[in-house]
């Protein structure tokens, strides 16, 4: 379990039995297909975190990793009331910590290309874009092709990453 240092917003990990409650907030965020999948991306991923604030759940991040020491943030969302106050910053620094606790080298998202809350929470934290082809530069045809079907990269997203280096420096971050 991690604890960020901000008072108000605590973020914890979330047991597979208590991830039901969390739902309201992807019905929040999302529509269509992407609720669909993040719904059930929710009782199955491996990792789900939290951000509460006044006890209240305001946000998560599910959260994998790719193999390659490549970290993924699955979804990330952040109920409608209480977007635009740093909690998706906070969950995103959450998981750089956590992806580079685990010995991760890059960590990977995707977005919608006109998403662009979505962009901004990414940028903010130095994410940048990539492409295809540079991944098949970087791992080979077959290890891309490979990555991007765990990725689930869906036509209109484009994909973004950013590198973890031996200096993580974020702040407001704590362990327990
Ligand atoms: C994307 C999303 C998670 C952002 O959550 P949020 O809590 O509103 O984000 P934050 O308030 O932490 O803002 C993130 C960064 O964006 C920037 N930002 C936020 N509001 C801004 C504004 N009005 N103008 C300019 N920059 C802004 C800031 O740089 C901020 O970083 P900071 O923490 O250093 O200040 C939220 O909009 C959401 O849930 N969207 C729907 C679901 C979705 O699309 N998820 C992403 C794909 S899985």
């Amino acid at each position: 379990m991690s604890t960020s240092e901000d008072s108000a917003i605590i973020i914890t990990d979330v047991s597979p039995n208590d991830r039901e409650e969390l739902v309201p907030i992807l019905e929040d965020s999302f529509e269509g297909w992407y609720l669909r999948h993040s719904k059930r991306t929710l009782s199955e991923i491996g990792l789900v975190r939290q951000a509460k604030v006044n006890d209240e759940r305001a946000g998560l991040v599910m959260l994998k990793e790719l193999g390659n020491k490549l970290g993924y943030v699955y979804y990330i969302a952040v109920a409608k009331r209480f977007r635009g106050k740093g909690i998706g910053g906070k969950l995103l620094d959450s998981s750089l910590t956590y992806f580079f606790d685990r010995g991760m080298q890059e960590v990977y998202a995707s977005v919608e290309e006109d998403n662009e809350e979505s962009n901004r929470l990414f940028h903010s934290r130095d994410f940048r874009k990539t492409t295809r082809s540079e991944l098949a530069k970087k791992y080979g045809t077959i290890n891309s092709f490979v990555l991007i079907r765990k990725m689930l990269i869906v036509p209109g997203e484009i994909i973004l990453f950013r590198k973890l280096s031996p200096n993580l420096d974020l702040v407001n971050e704590t362990h327990s």
